[in-house]
């Protein structure tokens, strides 16, 4: 079992430790019953995982001698809202949860963001870990402590920072990923490599098939370099001040392109869509060198996700979804660019007509 720590506020208890490896949620049941002792646990999971793995889960903490109980939301982003909240805290109340209780998120960003949220306002807050089950989740979500849930004007518009006290990823739960989930999920670890990362990029081009295969030691190898870059992110710019603006490379246009499509794309269909149009922006801006734009592209494609934008679409009406981000800032679209393959920056001077061309090129 590997482990990394991600250090935050000394004052408050928000540093913590990150664990991955193959088989190893037999060791964390009995991790979580040592060090993160509760009066009751209860953990929270979707329709799917629960299908899959909730019996043995909690049989195993049933076991380990806590006082566990676990619920279930429906599978999938439409759950992801106020009124799961409301159904998630009835059930702890009925169920008597105070704050001594501890709660387990077992699932995707789904369940991770939505358990997260409710851990941090349950009662004026409860503590939560995570136990992250897709690709996504082991990689993105579950690190970093953001948690939300969507409203109906918008996704994630509800949320909170709130660090989990622990993260446990076992690399065994992807066997059962469905593989559209699982290219989601390479979206955002190729996201890392353009980023941070030009060694993971490489390593990523010479071996796409093994981590397609899902190769253990590629795979532990890869998710370990992707909590390692997003930790020390965070580490630096916990509430997204600044440097966290570079996680969302491939997304700004990814999300605009997600809603566009009216969420028939996938975010990591839209986050690949995103960074394929970053790459040509930065290599017509005269940043980044068309063979390495190029390179950016071969990747997205060799990993089975899209490099056409498949749905038929306005450029300007992208372009008015891109204004209406909510990160925008002085009413400038920010752009996150790059230099070279591990070089970003973030650029506020990508004119809408240069954005229009590239849209434009990228049509199906
Ligand atoms: N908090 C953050 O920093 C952050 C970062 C990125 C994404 N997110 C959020 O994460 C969500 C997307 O996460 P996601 O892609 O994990 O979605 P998800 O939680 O909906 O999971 C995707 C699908 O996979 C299923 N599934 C989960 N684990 C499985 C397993 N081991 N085997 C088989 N099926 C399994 C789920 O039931 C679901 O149908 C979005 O809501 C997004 O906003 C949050
Ligand atoms: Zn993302």
């Amino acid at each position: 079992m590997r482990s990394l720590k991600v250090n935050l506020d000394k004052k408050t208890v928000s540093s913590h430790e990150i664990r991955m490896g193959h088989n190893i949620v037999d060791r964390v049941i009995l991790l979580i019953a040592k060090n993160h002792k509760a009066s009751r646990y209860v953990m929270v999971t979707d329709s799917n995982v629960n299908r899959l793995y909730g019996a043995a889960m909690l049989s195993a903490m049933t076991q380990a001698g806590m006082n566990a109980s676990l619920m279930e939301i429906p599978a999938g982003e439409s759950s992801k809202n106020i009124s799961t909240v409301m159904d998630i805290t009835g059930k702890l109340l009925a169920a008597g949860a105070d704050r001594g209780t501890l709660l387990i998120a077992l699932g995707g960003g789904v369940v991770g963001d939505l358990t997260g949220f409710i851990a941090s306002v349950y009662m004026r807050s409860v503590p939560y870990v995570q136990i992250p089950t897709t690709l996504i989740a082991q990689v993105d979500s579950a690190i970093g402590g953001k948690t939300a849930v969507d409203l109906p004007q918008g996704k994630n518009l509800l949320g909170t920072f709130y660090q989990p006290r622990a993260v446990f990823a076992d690399l065994n739960f992807l066997s059962t990923l469905p593989d559209k989930e699982f290219n989601n999920g390479l979206a955002e670890v190729i996201k890392y490599g353009i980023i941070e990362d030009d060694k993971m990029f490489k390593l990523l081009e010479e071996n796409m098939a093994a981590v397609k295969s899902k190769d253990p030691a590629y795979l532990l190898k890869i998710i370990e370099t992707c909590c390692r870059i997003k930790k020390s992110i965070v580490e630096i710019d916990e509430r997204e001040q600044g440097l966290r603006r570079i996680l969302n490379f491939g997304h700004t246009l990814g999300h605009a392109l997600e809603a566009a499509s009216d969420y028939a794309l996938s975010h990591g269909e839209g986050v690949a869509l995103g960074m394929i149009a970053a790459a040509r922006l930065s290599a017509k801006m005269h940043y980044l060198p068309k063979d390495e734009s190029a390179r950016i592209e071969n990747l997205i494609i060799q990993a089975g996700l899209p490099s056409k934008i498949p749905f038929s679409f306005v450029p300007d009406a992208v372009i008015a979804r891109l204004k209406m981000d909510k990160k925008k800032k002085d009413g400038m679209i920010h752009f996150i660019l790059v230099k070279k393959i591990g070089m970003p920056f973030v650029s506020s001077s990508v004119s809408e007509q240069l954005i229009h061309d590239v849209l434009e090129e990228m049509k199906a």
